[in-house]
């Protein structure tokens, strides 16, 4: 039996837990943080755990915990020596890695040292033990969560924890000027996916304005062709790499395997947005091209819509991917290769 803590985008913890009930018989759940972090328990040694979370990634959750450590909150320095004297017990997990300390509390925990002071107390204890502790590029991570009643430890790597972010909750710098929040999905699905969006020449954007992404991918170095029927930001026409199309997706036609790259972040259901897609849009994509697509969550069915346009896109991609991204808010990110 091993016991794990999971984070979802709020309000999707449940779509997770429903994820994860679906992949490990018998194991149990219990909510830490309303519709956002729980507890489980799977009838399972830890690399049967992360082995299967690899080969299928659920899509909703955001963050994996392994809990090697627990105990009840003492509010006072004992939890801290408690958590230093576990990390110095855990020393030769930690020996010469670089390593993050990931502190997080649930909303309304009483434990009563701030992120910062409990990480000093971690960083100095890693230094003891031989490891550098590094905000960047971690080769392990120690995540300590406080809950109402409980603290708890445990240890990993960034891939088996799903994220080098705390909670997975991914930060962007905000840059100046820039166009729109929406670009920070695309970012994010390039990292969360593994690609190199200036390895594409040619890309589409379906659903570009106000150009969050087009933005993202001329500064790339890649020739865009943008179409939406409202207006673009201004500040975007300095680029001789773009074109744009002010109309909707389905009037527009082109020849065919024009782009080797498509994005689509249509705000429409999913299932006129994929007939869209589909139908009129993915003649004009090479074979062996990309997409990425977000796929609205507009009713109360999360994990059946997905099911329903993953089966719809299967026929002309291979889905390598569909995941619910920090910056997804009612929506998730499909990463599709055409066949
Ligand atoms: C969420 S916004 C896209 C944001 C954009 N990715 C960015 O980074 O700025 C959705 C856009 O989809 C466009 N849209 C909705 N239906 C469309 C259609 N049938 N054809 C083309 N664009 C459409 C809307 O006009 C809107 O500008």
């Amino acid at each position: 039996m091993t016991e794990w803590i999971g984070t979802a985008n709020k309000n999707y913890a449940s779509y997770a837990m429903e994820e994860l009930r679906r992949m490990f018989e018998g194991m149990s759940l219990s909510l830490l943080s309303p519709g956002e972090t729980f507890r489980m328990n799977i009838p399972l040694e830890r690399e049967e755990v992360l082995q299967a979370i690899r080969n299928d990634k659920p899509i909703f959750l955001r963050y994996l915990q392994p809990v090697d450590a627990s105990r009840e909150l003492s509010l006072d320095a004992d939890d801290l020596d408690w958590l230093g004297d576990w990390l110095r017990l855990s020393k030769s997990k930690l020996d010469g890695l670089r390593v993050g300390v990931h502190i997080r509390k649930a909303d309304g925990s009483p434990f009563p040292y701030s992120a910062a002071d409990t990480r000093a107390v971690l960083d100095a204890v890693l230094a003891e033990a031989g490891a550098e502790p590094a905000h960047k590029q971690p080769d392990r991570l120690v995540a300590v969560y406080a809950s109402k009643d409980t603290l708890y430890a445990g240890i990993g790597t960034p891939e088996e924890m799903l994220s080098d972010w705390p909670g997975g909750a991914v930060r962007f710098q905000r840059e100046d000027g820039q166009i729109s929040r929406a670009k920070f999905k695309l970012l994010e699905a390039e990292r969360e996916f593994g690609l190199d969006y200036s390895t594409f020449s040619h890309a589409l954007d379906i659903g570009a304005a106000p150009g969050g992404w087009t933005s993202l991918l001329l500064e790339r170095g890649l020739k865009v062709t943008a179409v939406d029927p409202a207006e673009l930001h201004p500040s975007l026409k300095a680029y001789r790499t773009l074109t744009v199309l002010r109309k909707n997706a389905s009037e527009v036609k082109f020849e065919p395997e024009s782009f080797d790259l498509l994005v689509c972040d249509m705000s429409w259901s999913p299932m006129q947005m994929s007939r869209l897609v589909l139908d009129d849009i993915t003649p004009a994509l090479k074979s062996g091209g990309t997409a990425i697509v977000t796929v609205k969550l507009m009713h109360r069915k999360p994990l059946q819509t997905i099911r329903e346009v993953k089966t719809r896109f299967s026929e002309h991609f291979i889905v390598e991917g569909a995941r619910q991204l920090f910056h997804n808010r009612e929506e998730i990110t499909l990463y599709l290769k055409k066949k």
